[in-house]
């Protein structure tokens, strides 16, 4: 089975980012009229490594691994694969001129959708908006219509050039509507500048639901993604365990996940506290003197100061990679009065904090409850 030459590593991406931009410059630098042969030279043996390249993959990705594998070419992924290998060499075989056959390397570009995850996110935000995206194309059609039929009737005999005909006003009202308005027609009559002015503003409004639209649409998708992944971090953390779903619903919602590097200041001593954090994955390091503490995944830190009112009593710094979840300070007063439970559990660990006993663990929230029956 042949190896994709971009592997599927870290440096997958930057290596598919680099051939691309590669590509690209080698089909720009062959269209230079006055190129000098030993240019155009590089610039052909450029765009075969490319397509070599891509060939290479193409038949790293297609080839069947498994009977139940979806074949691979009939993907989106795959369709993009084979329009970045297949038409250059036919256009060849069939007599193209190289310097046009070559130009079809612009289609490498489409590789593009299938490394920024961004645009998958795209897709998904127009598949779930298309009812109301599809509203906002029935509006723009509407306006276009009726305002070139309008004009048609109002400045197709006094301006036959611009208005003579259905598909010359439709043009300006395209240009109108999508506020881009060449000048290349204007009406003269009064009727007529009045419903252009009225197209002009309604194109305003039509762009900004657009643009409302995807925005809301994009955060909304954003608001989905961490909801899913802070959902597998709270259910690992053991504070939380005993907690019923509609509540972990609720914390999931409230909580921000930080991926830290290490080394990182989390909290910092004399600073007024505005959230306190869970430990995911990883370590942190309390800074105390002469004995610094460190807590370790599960266990929180920085509820002090927001139990208190008073500032930060240690650094807490990140000792390796560490993702934390951060509750704020409003969210957790709000959580707290909802769960005495947990107010229960955080006050009681905070309590023999700074009693300056170090050698517990912080609890989850049934053990604290355990503890305060005995
Ligand atoms: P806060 O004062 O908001 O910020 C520093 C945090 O360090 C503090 O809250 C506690 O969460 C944590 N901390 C303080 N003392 C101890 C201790 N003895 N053991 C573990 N963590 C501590």
């Amino acid at each position: 089975m042949p190896m994709s030459p971009f592997g599927h590593g870290r440096a997958s991406k930057p290596l598919q980012f680099l051939t691309l931009a590669v590509g690209l410059v080698a089909m720009t630098v062959m269209t230079i009229p006055d190129l000098s042969a030993s240019g155009h030279s590089v610039a052909l043996v450029a765009l075969w490594c490319c397509l070599a390249v891509y060939a290479v993959d193409l038949s790293s990705k297609a080839w069947p691994r498994s009977e139940s594998q979806p074949n691979y070419l009939s993907s989106v992924s795959g369709i993009i694969d084979l329009l970045a290998v297949l038409p250059i060499p036919i256009a060849l075989l069939l007599g193209v001129p190289p310097q046009t056959a070559w130009l079809l390397a612009g289609l490498w570009i489409l590789k593009l959708a299938t490394v920024v995850p961004g645009l998958g996110m795209l897709g998904r935000v127009i598949a779930l908006e298309k009812r109301a995206l599809g509203s906002v194309i029935v509006i723009f059609l509407t306006i276009l219509v009726l305002a070139s039929v309008a004009l048609h009737v109002l400045e197709g005999q006094a301006q036959p050039r611009q208005f003579g005909s259905l598909p010359l006003s439709l043009w300006w009202a395209v240009t109108t509507l999508s506020s881009t308005g060449y000048g290349d027609a204007v009406p003269q009559t009064f009727l007529g500048r009045l419903i252009a002015g009225m197209v002009m503003i309604s194109g305003l409004g039509v762009f900004g639901l657009w643009t409302g639209i995807l925005a809301t649409g994009f955060a909304a998708e954003h608001r989905r993604r961490d909801f899913i992944r802070n959902w597998d971090l709270v259910t690992q953390v053991p504070f939380f365990k005993n907690l019923d779903p509609p509540t972990v619903i609720e914390l999931t919602r409230m909580l921000r996940r930080l991926d830290l590097a290490p080394n990182t200041m989390v909290v910092r001593r004399g600073r007024k506290g505005d959230s306190m954090f869970f430990i995911a994955q990883g370590e942190v390091e309390v800074k105390l003197e002469p004995n610094p503490v460190k807590l370790a995944a599960g266990a929180f830190f920085g509820e002090m100061a927001l139990l208190t009112g008073g500032p930060r009593m240690a650094n807490v710094v990140t000792t390796q990679p560490t993702t934390l979840l951060a509750l704020e300070a409003a969210d957790f007063h709000t959580l707290t009065a909802h769960h005495p439970d947990l107010a229960r559990a955080v006050a009681a660990e905070a309590a023999l904090r700074s009693k300056g006993s170090n050698d517990k663990p912080a609890a989850p929230a049934k053990k604290t409850r355990e503890r305060k029956a005995q």
